[in-house]
C-alpha cells in the first residue's frame, strides 16, 4: 500500500507549469477559439462537435497484478480520495457498500492531476473540469474525455485496483 491520500486534501496536487498548459490549449481549445472566432459559422459547428464530451470510459476486466491502494475502512460510502498505485495516480469513489471506483487522476485535458472535489465530482483545478465520480465523464470542460477507469474491488480489509 503506498500514498494515499485523505479525502478532500487537494494541496499535494501535482500539476502541469502554465506552459504545459498553453502547449495542451493548442488542441482542441485552441481549435475551438480559432473556429468561433472564424466567417465560416458551418466550420465552427463542425469544430464544437469534434471537441464535445463523450460517454464513459470502458470498464476493464480485473486482468494484471492487483494493488492494494487504501483500507476500504478509509474511505467511508459516498466519498472520493486520491491514492496511487505503483507510478498511477488515481482517484477513488466508493458509491456504495460493496463497491469502489477507480478512475486516471490525469486530466484528459492537459494532464493536470485531478482531485476528489465535492458532491460526487472530481475536480482539475488547473482549468476547472470536473468529471463525475459515478463514471469518469465531463461535467464541464475544457476536457473533452472521460477519466479512463480501472478495476477495482474491496478483497477483505483493502481496496484493490489492477493497473
Ligand atoms: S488540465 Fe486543463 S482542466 Fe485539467
Amino acid at each position: 500500500m503506498e500514498n494515499k491520500t485523505p479525502v478532500n486534501n487537494a494541496a499535494a496536487a501535482e500539476v502541469a507549469s502554465p506552459a504545459e498548459h498553453d502547449a495542451a490549449h493548442q488542441g482542441c481549445c485552441a481549435s475551438r477559439r480559432a473556429v468561433l472566432g472564424g466567417a465560416v459559422m458551418g466550420a465552427a459547428a463542425l469544430g464544437l462537435a469534434a471537441c464535445g464530451p463523450s460517454g464513459p470510459a470502458e470498464i476493464p476486466e480485473a486482468t494484471g497484478k492487483p494493488e492494494a491502494v487504501m483500507k476500504v475502512s478509509d474511505l467511508a460510502v459516498g466519498s472520493q480520495a486520491s491514492a496511487a498505485a505503483g507510478q498511477t495516480k488515481l482517484v477513488l469513489f466508493r458509491p456504495s457498500e460493496k463497491e469502489v471506483l477507480a478512475f486516471s487522476a490525469v486530466c484528459t485535458h492537459a494532464g493536470c492531476e485531478v482531485s476528489p472535489g465535492s458532491e460526487n465530482r472530481f475536480h482539475c483545478p488547473c482549468h476547472e473540469s470536473w468529471f463525475k465520480a459515478e463514471d469518469g465523464t465531463v461535467i464541464s470542460g475544457p476536457a473533452n474525455a472521460p477519466l479512463p477507469r480501472f478495476a477495482c474491488e474491496i478483497k477483505g480489509e483493502d481496496i484493490l485496483v489492477y493497473i
